[in-house]
């Protein structure tokens, strides 16, 4: 059984397979359990440090907080914390320190998580940081991914075994798809497919270096409808506005793949279309009653691992 207590999340590599399965046990046991871990936290505090906004991942780790019965404190804008007026991260962080049990930060910054956990004497969780890396969210989609499509018996490294897993959209770009395919890399016998355009596809170092060095069979492709039988699971992301240097370009590519009813037609009957939110257009909203897309659960999915690891951090839990 893991102790997580005091532990930082930076990058997912930071917890073990064993660690993250712990912490969808008790992510399950949340959510089936009533009052499973509801006072754990009492009298603990959150700050949530958001440095780029953010919908879902602040309020819903607001939420894992409030309803583990602890508090939170935080701000939602750069704009309105010190770092507007020339402090240093490691100084805001340091500080925050002072005042809470963990801080959740997400910073524009690549390596901004990384910096804060080595200067706060309290647990740091990465709620993304630029371009780079964002575990919470990858805990969320293993999760989603484990409960929709994974292998419930057997070896937990092949839980993924088998599974055909696309990803489209923003590869360049995207936190999200960063995280979770290097995730995805631990467990064998996975096979991926990345899915987007020239100028946004997957980085090389996950590519030709992560995942080839891991041995997962990995193809890329511009055409979304060649590859849609063969998936099982479908991660659509959004083109990542925020990190392009021009606005034509963005408009050039942001639409480049939207997902519609016609587009499903040649997808199996249980592949499951996720997305870890806000969408723009890559999906239509017509999809939104189609029983494949699990976006909406995934994000529900978010908030139970979401506690699971607060009150494992902080020590009030052990898996
Ligand atoms: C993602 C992010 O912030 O990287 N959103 C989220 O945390 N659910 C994806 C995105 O912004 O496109």
């Amino acid at each position: 059984m893991a102790d997580l207590a005091g532990r930082s999340l930076v990058e997912p590599g930071d917890f073990s397979i064993e660690e993250m399965e712990d912490l969808f046990g008790l992510a399950e046991r949340i959510e089936t359990e009533k009052g499973f871990l509801r006072e754990s936290c009492r009298g603990r505090v959150l700050a949530t440090l958001f440095f780029e906004p953010s919908t879902r991942t602040r309020l819903s780790f607001e939420a894992a907080m409030l309803r583990l019965g602890g508090s939170c404190l935080g701000f939602a804008e750069p704009g309105s914390s010190s770092a507007s007026k020339g402090e240093s991260l490691a100084d805001t962080v340091r500080t925050v320190a002072c005042y809470a049990d963990a801080i959740v930060m997400r910073n524009p910054k690549e390596g901004a998580a990384l910096l804060a956990s080595r200067y706060a004497d309290v647990p740091v969780i990465n709620a993304g940081d630029g371009g780079h890396h964002h575990p919470t969210q990858t805990l969320t989609d293993l999760l989603t991914i484990k409960r929709l499509r994974g292998k419930t018996e057997g070896k937990l490294q092949d839980s993924f075994r088998g599974l055909t897993v696309g990803f489209c959209g923003d590869l360049k770009f995207g936190r999200t798809v960063h995280s979770l395919a290097k995730a995805l890399s631990r467990y064998p016998g996975v096979r991926l497919v990345f899915v987007s355009p020239a100028e946004l596809k997957a980085p090389e170092y996950l590519t030709d270096g992560i995942l080839q060095k891991a041995g997962i069979a990995f193809t890329e492709t511009e055409n979304l409808e060649e590859v849609m039988g063969s998936l099982d699971v479908l991660y659509m992301t959004r083109v990542q506005r925020e990190r392009f240097f021009n606005e034509e370009d963005y408009i050039r590519l942001k639409d480049s793949y939207i997902l519609n009813k016609e587009k499903m037609e040649n997808a199996g009957k249980d592949m499951i279309i996720l997305h870890p939110l806000p969408r723009v257009n890559e999906i239509a909203e017509e999809l939104d009653a189609d029983p494949r897309a699990a976006y909406f659960k995934q994000a529900r999915y978010g908030m139970f691992v979401r506690m699971a690891l607060l009150a494992s951090v902080l020590g009030e839990v052990k898996c």
